[in-house]
């Protein structure tokens, strides 16, 4: 594709939106409705690249899907009929892809092999594999088994007890998928509770799970039964234009039948603390999910300290949030973060060299970043780097520069959002 040529808007946005379905519950869904028997109908799913990723996955491995844009329909016979794919399966950009089914391949008795693009390439696999490999699994990647292509001869797993080191829920759903394949009991204790997507969509596919805090117990050779699963619109890729509203001059936006599950709405919490005037209406719950609306409106923003538990709550929210405290008043830091360096890029240091060049005031530190608020931002040459929401991020920030950026691999976006551009228009 040829760079694209960003140029700023002169007037406010407006209307209304529903943003396309959430990517972490697109996973899930098709996972689920593989495991479990009979006709699993899946509406608003995400058609990003990723989730394609997961579908293509399970296709290998024998399970019908049948996709069309936003509709799945998922005919399995359930764990026992799955087959051992012949070709290696490529996970393409997504890391949610490759942990949570590790998780899955680990108790398959299958040989499997799995292999994704540069960036997956380079992302850690073994905060996935430790856990298993106590479970039983045969795991064997690059690097001693820190990173992909990884090889997995499934097992007769067996429960186990698991304290994670990172706050991560893909390490937290690959276990419970592995669990969930495995003789006994798996409990699992967070230090900081991560998206619970895994265990409300356990429930809506009739499995038992018992969470207590940030405890989660389940019992393995569990018989999950087919469901019908309506995803709600993804917080992540509505940030973007979150954001959008608050930055360019007499916008108000909302944005329809959002997910707001609390474990996701970290953004929502850290635009409060930035004294942002932000309007939220719960509507529905569907599938143990709650959906609602939110109502934006163009604010003046001061800078905050976002860190500790609110970290995990908005972890891809960072980057916009990042774009956003260059025009604040004041500072923002954002500490504790340094799981943003495991990410499609290392996001500390694409965001800040983004904003840098940008003319933002930003400097990195270990876990986070700080950002001087205030800042005029230049058009220039930029790069996603291959990743959805730094590219996202940047033709937010095309909307209020001086003069045109040129963004090169926009592509990328289509990984968690195919329509991006399509959506920006209806609102501008
Ligand atoms: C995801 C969890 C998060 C998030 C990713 C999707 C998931 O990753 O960054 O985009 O679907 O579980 P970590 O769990 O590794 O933090």
């Amino acid at each position: 594709m040829k760079p694209l040529t960003l140029e700023p808007i002169h007037s406010p946005l407006s209307g209304e939106l529903a943003v396309p379905g959430d990517k972490s519950i697109s996973h899930r869904a098709i996972i689920f409705g593989s495991l479990a028997k009979g006709t699993t109908i899946i509406t608003n799913f995400l058609d990003g690249e990723d989730c394609l990723a997961t579908i293509k996955a399970f296709q290998l491995m024998g399970v019908d899907i049948e996709q069309q844009h936003q509709k799945v329909t998922i005919r399995s016979k359930g764990i026992d009929g799955l087959t051992e794919p012949l070709l290696p399966i490529n996970l393409g950009n997504s890391g949610t892809t490759a942990r949570l089914l590790l998780g899955v391949l680990a108790g398959l008795p299958f040989h499997t092999t799995l292999y994704g693009d540069q960036s997956l390439t380079k992302r850690p696999m073994d905060r996935i594999a430790k856990p298993l490999e106590q479970m039983g699994a045969k795991l064997d990647g690059r690097e001693m088994g820190k990173y992909l292509p990884m090889a997995v001869r499934g097992q007769s797993l067996k429960g186990i007890t698991f304290r994670p080191q990172v706050k991560s829920a893909q390490v937290k759903s690959g276990v419970l998928l592995a669990g969930l394949l495995a003789e006994g009991k798996t409990t699992i204790i967070e230090s900081t509770k991560t998206r619970d997507h895994t265990e409300n969509m356990l429930t809506a596919f009739g499995g038992n799970i018992r969470v207590n805090g940030n405890e989660i117990t389940l019992v393995g050779k569990q018989q999950l039964t087919a469901a019908k699963i309506q995803v709600p619109g993804d917080i992540s890729s509505a940030a973007f234009f979150i954001v959008a509203a608050l930055l360019v001059p007499n916008s108000e936006i909302t944005i329809k039948e959002v997910g707001l599950n609390h474990t996701r709405t970290g953004i929502l919490d850290a635009l409060a603390a930035m004294n942002v005037n932000i309007e939220i209406k719960e509507t529905a719950h569907v599938g143990g999910e709650v959906i609602g609306s939110i109502t934006i409106k163009h604010s003046q923003i001061h800078g905050a300290d976002i860190s500790g538990d609110i970290i995990p709550r908005m972890i891809d929210e960072l980057p916009i949030i990042a774009l956003l405290a260059t025009q604040a008043k004041g500072k923002t830091i954002i500490r504790d973060a340094e799981e943003l360096r495991y990410k499609e890029t290392d996001r500390i240091d694409s965001v800040v060299q983004t904003l840098t060049a940008l003319g933002a005031n930003v400097k990195p530190t270990n876990d986070g970043m700080i950002i001087e608020g205030g800042a005029s931002l230049k058009g220039t040459q930029l790069n996603s780097y291959g990743d959805h929401r730094i590219g996202m991020m940047i033709v937010i920030a095309s909307l209020i520069c001086e003069g045109n950026i040129t963004l090169i691999d926009a592509e990328a976006i289509n990984v968690s959002y195919p329509r991006f551009f399509e959506d920006l228009k209806k609102i501008t």
